[in-house]
């Protein structure tokens, strides 16, 4: 089996999923001051130690998304590289390589993420460091007049041009659709724009010779707008979901783990659980690539600055959600 098939297959490994640890230092330091916490390069690898180093975390987490500060840092009061730190612990280290959406020109308020110009060099030397998979999030809009087919169009064609670059270093594209949850939509509307979306990722990453067993698809689930008065079962998500990804995913693709977007934690873990239920005989495995949903709770803890009460609060939340990658967190 090659490189790239190996590590996307450990990344999605039975009971396994990610930990998003990758927001860029302006999200960072807004989550931070939510919870009235100053946010400087000490505090922000203080934190992200404290998460890494918690003990059997590595029983539920496959890899973990690091921002380039993290991934330069050491592991806080020791020399050890964070990427090699958690090469110790059997956790993969994967880099966000975007560096962001930004307006769309012409469409505004449309976005299209950037960070292609020099992205190979970039991986090169990641990949020197120990990075064993990447991540680009493409961001999507809902509203009265998109998304355009422009916007998808080029959001589309640059996250195969990432992932073309990813696999020629060696190193695993995680493909990062979010269609967001930010308006007031239905649920029909996201499925469809989900499903419009998921159709031109793979006819592009098909144009591009991409190896679909050596990625992940990191996307959103099927959800009304968050301003939306419908009222969807947590049932009714999971089987849309599955339907939508059952339609437009090839079944080459090793492993799709989902990104929380902003999702309740409890509802990000037995929505994952409930998806796991429907079928037993998946042709990819359903994983998390959690951010707020698996560090929600810990960063509250982060206030009290107690290394323990962090500590806890994220295993219990991986292990719910290393439940849920199994269908059994009732
Ligand atoms: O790109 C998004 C993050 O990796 C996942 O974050 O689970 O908070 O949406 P989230």
């Amino acid at each position: 089996m090659n490189e790239l098939k190996k590590i996307a297959k450990r990344l999605v490994s039975e009971g396994k999923g990610i930990l998003a640890a990758d927001e860029s230092t302006p999200t960072c330091t807004k989550r931070f001051e939510s919870i009235g916490v100053k946010s400087t390069e000490l505090t922000r690898n203080e934190y992200r130690s404290w998460l890494f180093s918690t003990i059997d975390i590595e029983k539920y987490i496959s890899g973990v998304i690091l921002y380039h500060e993290t991934f330069h840092q050491s592991i806080i009061n020791t020399n050890i590289s964070v990427p090699k730190f958690l090469k110790k612990k059997n956790i993969l280290a994967g880099i966000k390589v975007d560096t962001g959406a930004k307006d769309f020109a012409g469409f505004s308020p449309e976005k299209i993420t950037e960070g292609l110009d020099n992205l190979r060099p970039r991986l090169n030397d990641y990949k020197i460091h120990g990075a064993k998979f990447a991540k680009w999030r493409a961001v999507i809009k809902i509203g009265k007049n998109f998304p355009t087919k422009t916007c998808i169009a080029a959001n589309c064609h640059a996250l195969a041009r990432y992932a073309a670059l990813c696999q020629e270093s060696g190193i695993v594209p995680i493909v990062e659709p979010e269609i967001l949850m930010e308006g007031s939509h239905n649920i029909q509307k996201c499925y469809e724009v989900t499903e419009n979306v998921l159709k031109n990722i793979f006819m592009d990453l098909n144009l591009f010779n991409i190896d679909l067993e050596g990625i992940i698809l990191k996307p959103n689930m099927i959800l009304p707008g968050e301003k939306s008065s419908e009222r969807i079962s947590n049932e009714k998500i999971a089987e849309l979901t599955y339907n939508c990804l059952k339609n437009n995913v090839p079944s080459t693709v090793p492993g799709i783990a989902f990104l929380s977007g902003g999702q309740k934690s409890d509802d990000a873990a037995a929505r994952l659980n409930l998806l796991n239920k429907i079928q037993k005989n998946k042709p990819w495995k359903l994983t998390f690539s959690y951010g707020r949903a698996l560090q929600e709770d810990a960063l509250t803890n982060y206030a009290l600055k107690d290394e323990e009460k962090v500590k806890r609060a994220l295993i219990k939340r991986a292990k719910l959600n290393h439940l849920a990658t199994l269908g059994k967190l009732d």
